[in-house]
Parts: C-alpha cells; sequence; structure tokens
C-alpha cells in the first residue's frame, strides 16, 4: 500500500489543496458547538445578554448598589459610569474594564432585595421604605451584606454568573429596554453565523472530495499504464505464471480497490485525527464527563478487533475467486461454439454456477461481518448520548455547567467517537486494499525473464545469416527439452524449410529466432551478432513474422496491414495484397480496404484471415520472413500462386525465407528442407537428397504424394 502512494506523486498539489481544504473543514465544522452551546445559554437562557457586565442601571439602582459598597469600590463604580439625564440611567462608559470583583455582589444584593418577598421580610411595604430604613440603621445594611456573602461562599463562578446576568435583564427591563429584541436578535445573529459556517464546510468538503477523487482516479490511471506496460514487456513465461484472467483481474479489480482507498485516505487521514483530536482538547474542558467516552471507546476498539481478524483472512480469498470466475468466464465465451456443438451448455452452466456461488458465499460473508458494525455502532452512539444526557443532568443541577455546555460536549463526544471509528475503519480497509496492492505490485515488480541488453550491440542494416549454433530449448518448468542440438544457417534469398510431424517442435524453432523464448545451450546469430546482444526491437523490426494461428485486431483491412508499418505506401499495401492472394477478395469486399474487421477477425473466412495475416508481414518489407505453417490453411492453387509471387518477391529483396510447413508440395523447391522429429534435425538437404537418405522424409513424402508426381 505504501508502494501505492507513490503514485500521488504528480498529483502534489492536488494533494495539498485537498488538505488544506480538509484542514478547513475541520476548524469551521468545529466551532458549531460551540455556537449552538452560546445560542443555548446566551440566547435562550440568558435572554440575549452575553455580557454579566451591567451596560446600564437605573438612578436608583446605582445608588442602592452604593450603600452596599466600600470606598474603594464605589470609586470604581463612579470612574466607569456617566450619568444619563434623558433617562435617568448611568451608562457605563469603560467597556474593557473588569468590574465584577466590585460590582457583582452589591449588585446581586440590590436585585435580591427588590423581590416582594424581600421587602416583607423586613417589613416594607416598597423600596423607597426599605432602602430609607436601612439609611438610618447602617448596621442592618452591612449584616446584608455578610449574610450576602455567606449565601455565595459556596455558590460556583457559573452560578454566580447566571444570577447576575437573571438579575442584569430585570434591571434593563426596568430600565425600558426591549429585552425581546435583544434576545431574538441575538439568536439570529448567532444562527445565521451558524449557517454560514456550516455552509462553507460544506463547501470545503465538496472541494476537498472532488480534488481526492481527481488524485485517486489519475493515480489509478497511471497505475493500470504502468501494469499494462509491464505485461507487454512479459515473455510467454510470465503470462503462463500469472494467467491471463489473473492480470485482467489486477489490472482492472485490485487497481479500483486501492483507487477507492486512496480516496478514502485522502479524505479523511487527516480530517479524522484532527477532528479527534481538536474536539478531544474541547471535551477535555469538563474533566467529570470524560470518563464516559474512555468506556466507549474500549468498546469500539474491542469490536473493530473482532472483525479486524474475521474479516481479513478472507479478502486475498476474494480476490483469488475473482481470477477464477475471470478464467471460467474468457473460456467459455471464447469456446462457446465448441460448448454448443457438443451440447455442453448443462455441464458449463453448473461450472459457472459453482464458481459463481463461490464467490457469493464469501462476499456474502464478509458483507455481513461489515454491515453487523452499523447496528451496533449506532447502538453504542445512542448510548452515550443517553449516558452524556444523565450525568450532564447532574452536572447541571449541582451548578457545574450550564445545558448549553452539556449539548456542545455531546456533539464533541459524538465528533471524537466518529473520528475515532473512521480511523478504525481505514485499518480494517487498509489491509483489505494491501492484498490487492501487492497483488498489482507484484506484477510491476516481475522482471520479464527475456529483457535487452544493458549495452545493445548495433546490428548492420543489410540483411544477414541466420545461424543456429547447437541450439537446445526447453519449456520453462518442463522435463524434457523441445529442441536439441539443432545447427543450421539461412542466408540472404535462401529459402529455408522446415518440416516435421506435429509437435516435433517445428513453431518453437522459428519462435527462438524473434526471441519469444530464448534458448537453453546454443546460441542463435544473425550475420555475426548474437541475437541476446541486440534490441529485441532492433531484431524484430527485421521480421516478418506470420504465427501458426492467424490473430487480426479489430478496425479495418487497412488498419490491421498498417499494423506492421504506419508508413507503408499505397503500392507496398498493394503488393502485400497481391503476393498474399488478398487481392482478389479484398476487392469483391463492399469497402475493400476499409472493409470492418471484427474483434480477433472473426467476419473472414479462416483461409481468407491466414492471406491477411500474411499480407501483414509482407507490408514491413522485412529482411527475414517466417511463415509458421500458414500455408495449410490455404487450398493447393492459392498455395501455389503465392509461393510463385513470393518468389518473386524475395528474388528481387534477398530476403531470407523461412517456411514450416506439412505438406510435401509446399516446400520441395527450397533452397534447404530441414527434417524435425521429435527435436532432432534428422535430415538436411534439397528434395532430391532427403528423397535419397532420409527416412522420415520418404515416408512424409510417400504419405502425401503418388511417385509421379514426386519425379521419382
Ligand atoms: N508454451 C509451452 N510450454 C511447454 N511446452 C510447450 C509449449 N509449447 C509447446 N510445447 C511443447 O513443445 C513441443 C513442440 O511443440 P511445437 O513446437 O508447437 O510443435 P510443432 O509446431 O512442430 O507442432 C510439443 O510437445 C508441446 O507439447
Ligand atoms: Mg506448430
Amino acid at each position: 500500500m505504501l508502494k501505492a502512494i507513490r503514485y500521488l506523486k504528480p498529483f502534489l498539489l492536488l494533494v495539498i489543496a485537498n488538505f488544506i481544504l480538509v484542514f478547513a473543514q475541520v476548524q469551521l465544522e468545529l466551532a458549531l458547538p460551540d455556537y449552538m452551546s452560546d445560542i443555548v445559554t446566551y440566547g435562550i437562557q440568558y435572554g440575549g445578554i452575553t455580557s454579566d457586565k451591567p451596560t446600564v442601571l437605573r438612578a436608583s439602582t446605582y445608588e442602592h448598589m452604593q450603600m452596599f459598597m466600600t470606598e474603594a469600590d464605589q470609586a470604581v463604580l463612579a470612574d466607569n459610569y456617566t450619568y444619563n439625564s434623558e433617562t435617568d440611567t448611568y451608562e457605563l462608559t469603560a467597556e474593557d474594564a473588569d468590574l465584577s470583583a466590585a460590582l457583582r455582589r452589591p449588585f446581586l444584593t440590590v436585585s435580591a432585595l427588590s423581590q416582594p418577598a424581600m421587602l416583607k421580610q423586613f417589613g416594607a411595604d416598597s423600596e423607597e421604605s426599605l432602602y430609607a430604613l436601612l439609611a438610618e440603621q447602617p448596621e442592618t445594611a452591612a449584616a446584608i451584606t455578610a449574610a450576602v456573602d455567606a449565601q455565595f461562599a459556596d455558590y460556583t463562578e457559573e452560578n454566580l454568573r447566571a444570577a447576575e446576568i437573571m438579575g442584569l435583564r430585570a434591571e434593563y427591563t426596568a430600565a425600558g429596554m426591549d429585552m425581546n429584541s435583544v434576545q431574538s436578535s441575538y439568536i439570529w445573529q448567532a444562527g445565521l453565523k451558524m449557517l454560514g459556517i456550516a455552509l462553507l464546510g460544506s463547501l470545503c468538503a465538496i472541494g476537498s472530495s472532488f480534488m481526492a477523487s481527481r488524485t485517486a482516479t489519475g493515480a489509478a490511471r497511471n497505475m493500470r499504464n504502468d501494469v499494462f506496460r509491464k505485461v507487454e514487456s512479459f515473455s510467454s513465461e510470465e503470462f503462463s505464471r500469472f494467467s491471463t484472467a489473473s492480470l485482467i483481474t489486477r489490472t482492472t479489480n485490485d487497481i479500483q480497490q486501492v483507487q477507492m482507498v486512496l480516496t478514502m485516505m485522502l479524505r479523511v487521514v487527516l480530517f479524522a485525527p484532527m477532528m479527534g483530536l481538536t474536539s478531544l482538547l474541547k471535551v477535555l474542558r469538563y474533566p467529570n464527563m470524560v470518563h464516559i467516552l474512555g468506556w466507549v471507546i474500549a468498546c469500539i476498539m474491542v469490536l473493530l478487533l473482532t472483525q479486524f481478524f474475521v474479516t481479513l483472512p478472507k479478502f486475498k480469498i476474494i480476490q483469488q475467486k475473482i481470477d477464477r470466475l475471470n478464467l471460467v468466464i474468457r473460456e467459455q465465451l471464447e469456446g462457446m461454439l465448441v460448448i454448443r456443438a457438443f451440447n455442453n451448455q448443462k455441464y458449463e452452466e453448473k461450472r459457472f454456477d459453482e464458481v459463481n456461488t463461490d464467490i457469493t458465499r464469501i462476499n456474502r460473508f464478509v458483507n455481513r461481518a461489515m454491515a453487523s458494525i452499523s447496528p451496533i455502532m449506532t447502538f453504542l452512539m445512542s448510548s452515550v448520548s443517553l449516558l452524556i444526557i444523565w450525568f450532564g443532568a447532574r452536572q447541571v443541577d449541582l451548578g457545574i455547567m450550564q445545558i448549553g455546555d452539556i449539548m456542545a460536549f455531546l456533539q464533541y463526544a459524538v465528533h471524537v467517537l466518529m473520528s475515532f471509528m473512521i480511523v478504525a475503519m481505514i485499518f480494517v480497509m487498509i489491509p483489505r486494499s494491501s492484498v490487492s496492492a501487492g497483488r498489482v505490485f507484484e506484477v510491476l515488480g516481475t522482471k520479464p525473464s527475456i529483457t535487452d541488453p544493458d549495452q545493445p550491440e548495433e546490428l548492420p542494416a543489410e540483411n544477414q545469416t541466420i545461424t543456429f549454433d547447437h541450439v537446445s530449448f526447453r519449456y520453462p518448468r518442463a522435463e524434457a527439452d523441445v529442441l536439441s542440438d539443432i545447427s543450421f544457417t539461412a542466408a540472404p534469398g535462401e529459402t529455408v524449410a522446415i518440416i516435421g510431424s506435429t509437435g516435433s517442435g517445428k513453431s518453437t524453432l522459428v519462435n527462438l529466432i524473434p526471441r519469444f523464448f530464448d534458448v537453453t545451450e546454443g546460441s542463435i546469430r544473425y550475420g555475426n551478432n548474437d541475437i541476446r546482444k541486440v534490441t529485441m526491437k532492433d531484431l524484430r523490426a527485421r521480421i516478418g513474422y506470420v504465427p501458426q494461428k492467424a490473430t487480426l485486431f479489430s478496425g479495418t483491412v487497412e488498419s490491421n496491414l498498417r499494423y506492421a508499418d504506419e508508413n507503408a505506401s499505397a503500392e507496398t499495401l498493394d503488393m502485400a495484397l497481391s503476393v498474399s492472394q488478398s487481392k482478389e477478395f479484398v476487392d469483391r469486399m463492399p469497402h475493400g480496404m476499409e472493409e470492418p474487421i471484427a474483434q480477433g477477425g472473426t467476419n473472414v473466412s479462416g483461409g481468407q484471415k491466414q492471406r491477411l495475416s500474411i499480407a501483414r508481414a509482407l507490408t514491413r518489407q522485412a529482411q527475414v520472413y517466417i511463415f509458421d505453417d500458414t500455408f495449410s490453411a490455404l487450398d493447393y492453387r492459392t498455395d501455389a500462386a503465392l509461393r510463385a509471387d513470393l518468389n518473386e518477391l524475395t528474388a528481387k529483396t534477398k530476403a531470407t525465407v523461412l517456411i514450416v510447413a506439412q505438406r510435401i508440395s509446399t516446400i520441395m523447391h527450397a533452397d534447404r528442407i530441414l527434417v524435425l522429429d521429435k527435436g532432432r534435425i534428422v535430415g538436411m538437404g534439397k528434395h532430391e537428397e532427403l528423397m535419397k537418405n532420409c527416412d522420415v522424409y520418404q515416408e512424409i513424402a510417400y504419405s502425401q504424394l503418388s511417385r509421379e508426381e514426386l519425379g521419382a
């Protein structure tokens, strides 16, 4: 998985922008609970009053307060308030001074004494008469101050503040202020601010999602490119090691998994820890409630760890099952005609059903395990909320916390748990995609068994003699040599034919020339250069290869020919078509050269496909032509015409021709004929010589042609 991170490098700017947005999103989202707490506490409970500092005092209150103040405190009062004769009130002038030490208690005392119950206690029928009484008896005023002090001794700061603000509300109302509009304007302001913050937060979230997806999909695209390029460099050995089906799964499904986790990581790898830690810090402001979180986090840990160990081993199996499913589907689709011809649909359905059910079963198990997490989490979350409210209520009762605080705590606690869960989920997801990433990087890390030399030699421009020098070859992981001790030469302008029974190693022999495989022993030289010492590109550029099994690509006749040489001239294409005897049927096609060719060339006949495949090789104007059993799909007349035209062409261009064939008639005029039997050369020479001294050749010859035809 770490290796996959490397693929983010080209998108560094996007990644950084994403992280900035994520950071902003966290900050914005975390501001919300505090605002909500404020709305509840100040907006609703305190009626929109945010400060415990009196902004306006009625003249009467101002005078009454002085009665319970020391001289120093009276000076503070006089310094900070000025008289407004219009409204008969004193107004606060110094906004930033901290006055609560001097003013809080006297104010609370005065507002307490304004309660009717209090007046009654002192036997006064109005505030005026009470204060008149107090003015006469200073010792009563002192006693009241002492009693108030004693009473407030066990009040918390929070409670005092709350009490003062309640008192202020009554004071402001009495002073003629419209407290309802103060309250609603506070709530409106705070609410709008919250709305704005939430909106900005969403914008950040959308932006970062956008960038994360862009980055991850881009990284996945590059990864697929790399895998494809790597697979192109594979030789047959690596193909059989991975299997085509698995290579397809790795390029598609596995990379998809990696992409998914990359997107997730970009979104949450920063988000969750930042959200979690910052929330945790905020939560720690209320130390008496934190233990609740501790318990729940422990529960979640246990849950997720169990989950982890149950599902992790299954992920590797799932990917393997997808390989298997791919394999079966490919095989069945490609072999559909055979399946139908042998009426084996039922059998194949069963086989498909087995792999299908298999993968369904394991997916169902994993999904169930994953899905069970969600309800348990919901349950835990609700329990947490319940616990917080339960404990919180007691805290409020004790005067330690405000209701708004509890609500904020609740939200922060949910954030903490959420982030914790997300982090835990990532730890579950990462191993899964690690399996996929591992499979992808296994492909990327594979060294092809056939590679270019570090310091390639340069091939001379003109055609060279091909020399097989005591060549032996064994397929990887096979037990016996397929070819042993093969030596022969093929000079420019020569036609060398290879004949032998099926399985004698003819295809293997010619496949060694373009280095589809490397010789096990001995060497193959092109001129003076060992073919392993030059680049494959250089070597293959000189070879026109026609494989035993003709393969065409989807496109048109022309695009298939140009596959050999993009820049081939119209004359070259025409020559290739006429030598390969394709011209007459291509001319008969409704669109001629533009005739579409279906994938795999299924819309032309076997013989036509073979001839187009020959035409493609001829388009290249190569120095060496290899025809691997290419003529056996042609009728005798076409075979003969093609060879005659080909001879004419190669006589002009001095190209070397290697023909693998099973029909004597195809090769009897070759300059040299190799007779292969079980991987060994059992005869070499011209037709007439072999007829005299090679038993195997004679046997083949007599089984195909009459003595007269053979000219014996
Ligand atoms: N990719 C391969 N891996 C292992 N063995 C192979 C492979 N291809 C061919 N063989 C074996 O090599 C032998 C020669 O095959 P081949 O060269 O295709 O014969 P021919 O073309 O003469 O019919 C056969 O016995 C075959 O089983
Ligand atoms: Mg063959």
